[in-house]
C-alpha cells in the first residue's frame, strides 16, 4: 500500500473524507487514516447548519468570502455525495430565523439586517407576530428577528457517511481504527520535508504529501516544528422527538439553536466550553440548553429527549481555519481548525487542498488562513 500512496490524509471526518474524494477525482492515490470512535468527532457531533451570515458575515471579510464560496458549492456537493454513496443527506434550504427577546438584541439584529452584506443572504427584519405566523411554535416573548433566507442545513451524520462511502467508492484506501501519532520529517532537507506518518501502533507509512485534517486532535500530532494551535472547544447537544410538525426553519437565539430534521427529531445545541477533552454531556450543559430552547419554543420543554452528546470543535486562536501548505514543512498540507463551521466549509476546503496538492491555484484566496499568521507562536 505504502508505495502506491501519493497522499496520506490524517483524519477521516467530513473534511478528511471530502479532501480524499476530491484528490482521488484528480487522479491521486490517497490513504485516509481514521481513528474511529465516531461520537466526539466534530463532524458527527455537529448540527449541520450552513450559516455564513450568522457565523462570520460582518465580522471577518476573508472568512466570509471562504464561507460564502462554500455555501454556493453546497447544493451540488450534497447532491453528488448522495448520488455517489446512495446515502440521502437531507440538504434543506428552508432558511433560518434569528430571534431577539430584548430591545438590545433587536437593535443589534436590525443593524445586521441593514448591513451591506445582508442582501446577499436574503436577510430581512420581521416583527414578532410575523415570525409567529411563519412558525407558530415560537414564544409570545419573541420581539422580532431576522429571516435569513439563504441559510440551509444538512444531516451532517448522513453527510459524513456519504463522504466516506463516496471516497472509498472512488478508490481511496481507508485505514480505520488507526491514529496518526506523528508526522515523520526529513530534517536534512531545507525546508524540512515530511516522509509520511508514524501511527500510534508504531507503523510508519510513506507518502509524497501529508494532509492534517484531524480536527480537534490536530494539535496533538507530534513531529512538527511546533504543535499546531488547535484546541478542543466542547459543544453539548441533545435531540428531542417531535409529536408532529413543529418547526420548518432553523431557529437561532443568542443562547441556542434548534434544527429540525426530517426524521421527526429536533436538535438543540450547543454549549461552547473550554473544557479540554472532558467527557460530556453534563446535567448543567443540558439544563442550559433546555431552558434556552424553551425560551424560544416553549413546548420543546416537554418533548422526550432521545439522545444527548458532546463533541469537540477544533478551535484556533483567532477562530479562522488553518488551510494550505505548512510554512516550514514543504510537503505538508493543513486542513484543520474549522471551529464552528466544519460542515459548511467542507466543499471549499476539499477543492483548495486538492488544488494545492495538484499544483493548481486554489479557487479562493487563502493567505488569511495560513499557519504563518501564528509564526511567532509556532516556530522558533
Ligand atoms: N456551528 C454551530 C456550533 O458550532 O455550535
Amino acid at each position: 500500500m505504502a508505495d502506491t500512496t501519493d497522499v496520506i490524509v490524517a483524519g477521516g471526518g467530513l473534511i478528511g473524507a471530502s479532501i480524499a474524494r476530491e484528490m482521488r477525482r484528480r487522479g491521486l492515490h490517497v490513504t485516509v487514516v481514521e481513528a474511529g470512535g465516531l461520537h466526539g468527532t466534530a463532524s458527527r457531533a455537529a448540527a449541520g447548519m450552513l450559516s455564513p451570515f450568522s457565523e462570520v458575515a460582518g465580522i471577518d471579510p476573508a472568512f466570509e468570502t471562504l464561507a460564502a464560496a462554500s455555501l454556493d458549492r453546497f447544493p451540488a456537493f450534497a447532491r453528488e455525495l448522495a448520488e455517489e454513496s446512495g446515502v440521502p443527506v437531507e440538504y434543506r434550504s428552508a432558511g433560518k430565523l434569528q430571534l431577539a427577546f430584548t430591545e438590545g438584541e433587536a437593535a443589534h439584529l436590525r443593524g445586521r439586517a441593514d448591513a451591506g452584506d445582508a442582501a446577499r443572504y436574503g436577510v430581512e427584519w420581521l416583527a414578532g407576530d410575523a415570525l409567529r405566523a411563519l412558525e407558530p411554535a415560537l414564544s409570545s416573548r419573541v420581539l422580532g428577528g431576522l429571516r435569513i433566507d439563504r441559510d440551509a442545513s444538512v444531516d451532517n451524520r448522513a453527510l459524513v457517511d456519504a463522504a466516506v462511502t463516496a471516497a472509498r467508492g472512488a478508490g481511496v484506501h481507508w485505514l480505520e481504527g488507526a491514529r496518526v501519532a506523528a508526522i515523520t520529517l526529513d530534517s536534512a532537507s531545507n525546508p524540512s520535508r515530511s516522509t509520511g506518518v508514524l501511527l500510534e501502533s508504531g507503523t510508519r507509512l510513506a507518502a509524497e504529501v501529508v494532509v492534517i485534517a484531524a480536527g480537534c486532535w490536530s494539535g496533538r500530532i507530534a513531529g512538527l516544528p511546533a504543535a499546531l494551535p488547535v484546541r478542543p472547544v466542547r459543544g453539548q447537544m441533545m435531540a428531542v422527538r417531535l409529536p408532529g410538525p413543529f418547526l420548518e426553519h432553523v431557529i437561532m437565539t443568542a443562547q441556542c439553536y434548534l434544527v429540525p430534521r426530517g426524521d421527526g427529531r429536533l436538535l438543540i445545541g450547543a454549549t461552547l466550553e473550554e473544557a479540554g477533552f472532558a467527557v460530556g454531556p453534563t446535567p448543567g450543559g443540558l439544563a442550559t440548553l433546555a431552558l434556552a430552547a424553551a425560551e424560544a419554543a416553549p413546548r420543546s420543554a416537554s418533548l422526550p429527549i432521545t439522545e444527548s452528546w458532546a463533541g469537540y470543535r477544533p478551535g484556533t486562536p483567532d477562530g479562522r481555519p488553518l488551510l494550505g501548505w505548512h510554512p516550514h514543512v514543504a510537503n505538508l498540507l493543513l486542513a484543520t481548525g474549522h471551529y464552528r463551521n466544519g460542515i459548511l466549509l467542507a466543499p471549499i476546503t476539499a477543492e483548495i487542498i486538492a488544488a494545492l496538492a495538484t499544483d493548481t491555484p486554489p479557487p479562493v484566496p487563502i493567505d488569511a488562513f495560513s499557519l504563518a499568521r501564528f509564526d511567532q507562536d509556532t516556530h522558533g
